[in-house]
């Protein structure tokens, strides 16, 4: 989705049919503009003073008329309260309820309902069902999703989700936001320059499922079937090209293997539908294999909901629906764009296709009226589970939030905290950082990024409660002399060099903050190659060739940047990699640097070389690499060449060294009989998941991870397994099976125990996108300490194939 999208959409809402909200919003507009300005300020004093509560959005108790029917009884069942409603709506109405701004139901009582909201790392206003203003001005702004992601800790994601809901429900309650949010996106940061790749938690299927479940539990949290608000896990699915080389999303046809889909692409959606519970996943604009994800029925009904048991509904992208008509001509007539989305599982339409075109697909015979039933009955599902048929609002678990509960210092406090755990040490030599404050009492502070605010939240943000830029963070600790060196990231000229120069030769100490913005990689923006912008590597090579005291470089970036230069130039004493470190950024920069935090946070993408895209066009799907076509293959997994830093990387101010306590070397894998045998396209015995009884099959280890450094510090441990050798190229040579992260205090141990599933992280898929768990030894690599792993089959009688 993106901001000029949504104007597309209410455009084209207003050219072909304007709905009734927007005439009378015009009218209200136009008659305003010949009313007295008294009179409209006492109207809008009213507007505000009166959106304190807000109004129940359905079964208002003061509607005699309505409150006493079924739908409205909250002691009644959801599914017999939702096919009431449905039973009481006409084809009309109904087709209405399909599209993001649903109309109202008046004389049912039923108000209008804009859907489209977005909480990505924070209440975000990109969506029209939030707005900031009045008693809601801003609200905190975490770090960028690629950034918290670095922190490997499941428990701050939930944290996150829970303080960004709370405040989601606070301005919901204020008349101000929704309570349906399009986030996460969870696709796999597949290729290095794909402009979103900052939204995501990065190129590992495994995290990135473990960021969705954590996340959406902390949005819709964990009262049973009840909803404090519905998350979306989105694009489902191999969307990741924004627009390379001419080819853009609305028009790329996604070709992938089942082998990849199965073993890559869906993994986050499912673990975010079977372990998140989500309340819903948007399909994407893109095509994959010819067919248009929000209309191939395998994907939509058979995957999603079939087999993972989807409890939620299924949603466009912005417009999608439109795009496969308009822009793919996947259909002749709309009719057939608007019967294929709804019959392909579709429930919901973001923007105005499908409340233009279902009633004639219904008239035309394309869809029957109860298919739109079916895919009515998702959504209104999920507004039962939220209360909006609960009647007064205030009644709700949730309903005394309000604007006291938004920007509070303890969510301030989390979004500090959570920067602090996502920022990278990549280098430090000697070692030079920690900064020492008596040491370094002047430091020269340059950069196009290190003086800024909005760079710091990225895209998919709202309006932060407050901002403490680098510069502001490190005056915190020293005094500053402050040159931006070039005027932007772009950093087009040198004019500005000779300035930053001079301060590094005043200063004891130099920091650069340097890298990218949303004119480099955004949506709709995918980069053209991984080197800093423009002639920032000459201007920080020059300032630290001739600083006075050691030379510090923070990259700011969503995407991997290739520094090499500054990993090789011994002037350029320690890097930082702070992501889009949230509103709170600066300070978090300057606590690790000047040492009041130690670092932790580690990699969750592949760092390449810029010589790694010589070969790789955006467009080529496949994640296992073709020696034979020169293709390089696709991160940690697949990808065995040079790079810059490797997934995982992150040095802390301590020293940690792991010992492994105890962990099995033999597992049996109970199979049912007959069932096992040996595969030739693996050439080794592999056992189908669906024929092993997986149920709790895991395996546990203890680990005890020893601070042998000064400092007190976080560790996260990473858990890689490498399957039986002799598997060809359709294994990866590793993948990550589990992450614990540990605070250890200097000179203590620490025992964690980790758990490992056999069938879901063990397992592996083949060519024909089966699962499978090869027998044999598997070899666990957890830093430097390696074990060996043996799963053997054990037959449980013969069984009727
Ligand atoms: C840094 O940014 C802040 C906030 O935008 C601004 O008030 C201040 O003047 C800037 N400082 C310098 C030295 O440019
Ligand atoms: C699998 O193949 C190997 C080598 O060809 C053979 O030694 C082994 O007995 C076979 N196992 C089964 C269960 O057929
Ligand atoms: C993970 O994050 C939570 C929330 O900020 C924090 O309380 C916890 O200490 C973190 N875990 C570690 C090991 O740092």
């Amino acid at each position: 989705m993106s901001p000029h999208l949504h104007v597309y959409i209410y455009s084209s809402l207003h050219l072909l049919k304007p709905p009734k909200a927007t005439a009378t919003f015009t009218h209200y507009y136009k008659m305003a503009s010949s009313i007295s300005l008294p009179f409209i300020t006492i109207f809008l004093f009213l507007l505000f003073w009166g959106g304190e509560g807000r109004d129940p959005f359905a079964c208002d108790p003061k509607n005699t008329g309505t409150k006493d029917l079924p739908f409205c009884k909250a002691s009644l069942a959801i599914e017999a309260r939702v096919q009431d409603l449905i039973g009481r709506l006409t084809l009309e109405e109904k087709v209405n309820l399909l599209v993001n701004n649903a109309a109202a139901v008046p004389r049912l009582g039923v108000k209008g309902y804009e859907w489209w909201s977005e909480a990505l790392h924070g209440v975000s206003n990109v969506g029209p069902g939030t707005k900031f203003g009045g008693q809601f001005p801003a609200a905190t702004s975490f770090p960028q999703v690629i950034t918290t992601a670095a922190s490997f800790n499941a428990s701050l994601w939930e944290a996150i989700g829970r303080v960004a809901s709370d405040e989601a429900r606070a301005m919901y309650n204020g008349g101000m936001g929704g309570l349906t949010y399009w986030s996460p996106n969870v696709n796999i940061f597949r290729d290095p320059r794909w402009g979103r790749g900052q939204e995501t938690p990065g190129e590992d299927p495994m995290l990135a499922g473990k960021y969705a479940a954590s996340y959406v539990r902390g949005l819709q949290g964990t009262d049973g079937d009840r909803l404090k608000v519905a998350a979306s896990c989105k694009h489902f699915t191999a969307y990741d090209l924004d627009n390379w080389n001419g080819v853009d999303r609305f028009h790329f046809n996604a070709k992938v293997s089942k082998q990849e889909i199965e073993d890559t692409f869906n993994v986050p959606f499912r673990m975010c539908v079977k372990e998140g519970k989500v309340a819903s996943v948007m399909c994407s604009y893109n095509q994959v294999n010819g067919v248009p994800t929000c209309a191939d029925p395998h994907l939509l009904k058979t995957t999603v909901r079939a087999q993972w048991g989807l409890n939620g509904y299924i949603v466009s992208d912005c417009d999608s629906v439109g795009v496969f008509y308009t822009s793919q001509h996947y259909t002749s007539t709309p009719e057939e764009a608007a019967a294929d989305a709804i019959k392909a599982g579709l429930d919901l339409d973001c923007g105005p296709f499908l409340g233009q075109h279902t009633e004639d697909a219904v008239k035309k015979g394309l869809l029957r009226e109860v298919d739109v039933d079916g895919a009515l009955a998702n959504t209104l599902r999920v507004q039962m589970r939220l209360g909006m048929y609960d009647g007064e609002p205030s009644s709700h678990p949730y309903g005394n939030l309000g604007p006291n509960d938004v920007c509070t210092p303890s969510h301030q406090d989390l979004a500090l905290e959570a920067a602090r755990q996502g920022i990278v040490l990549l280098k430090n030599t000697a070692p030079s950082l920690p900064l020492s404050t008596t040491r370094y009492r002047n430091v020269a502070v340059i950069g196009p990024n290190s003086n800024v605010t909005v760079t710091m939240i990225g895209n998919y943000a709202g309006i932060a409660c407050g901002y403490t830029s680098p510069l502001q963070g490190i005056e915190r600790y020293a005094k500053t002399i402050h040159e931006l060196g070039c005027a932007n990231v772009a950093c087009t000229d040198d004019k500005q060099f000779g300035s930053a120069v001079n301060a590094a030769q005043q200063a004891d100490a130099t920091v650069l903050v340097m890298g990218l913005d949303q004119s480099i990689e955004a949506e709709t923006v995918d980069r053209v190659g991984l080197l800093l912008p423009g002639r920032q590597q000459d201007l920080v090579s020059k300032v630290a060739a001739t600083s006075k005291g050691p030379t510090i470089l923070v990259i700011m970036s969503g995407g991997p940047v290739d520094i090499t230069f500054a990993k090789n130039d011994p002037q350029i004493k320690g890097i930082l990699w702070a992501g889009y470190p949230g509103q709170a950024g600066g300070a978090a920069i300057a606590d690790i640097l000047f040492g009041t935090a130690n670092p932790g946070g580690k990699l969750p993408m592949t760092w390449y070389p810029q010589g790694y895209l010589e070969n790789l066009p955006m467009t080529n799907m496949a994640m296992r690499a073709s020696g034979s076509e020169g293709y390089p293959g696709r991160t940690y997994r697949f990808y065995n060449g040079p790079v810059v830093y490797p997934f995982g990387y992150g040095l802390s101010y301590s020293h940690f060294v792991h010992t492994l306590a105890s962990a099995p070397k033999v597992v049996p894998v109970p199979v049912d009989g007959h069932r096992h045998g040996n595969i030739s396209d693996i050439g080794s015995q592999a056992v189908k998941v669906t024929h092993a009884r997986c149920g709790k099959l895991s395996i546990s280890l203890h680990v005890d991870v020893k601070n042998v450094g000064s400092k007190d510090g976080t560790h996260t441990l990473l858990v890689f397994s490498a399957p039986p050798p002799g598997n060809g190229n359709w294994a990866p040579h590793k993948q990550l099976v589990a992450f614990e992260k540990v605070h250890v205090p200097a000179n203590a141990k620490q025992r964690v125990r980790v758990n490992i599933h056999v069938c879901k992280l063990l397992s592996v898929v083949d060519r024909s996108g089966t699962r499978r768990i090869p027998m044999g030894v598997h070899s666990l690599h957890i830093g430097d300490v390696k074990h060996s792993l043996s799963l053997q089959a054990q037959t449980l009688g013969i069984i009727k194939s």
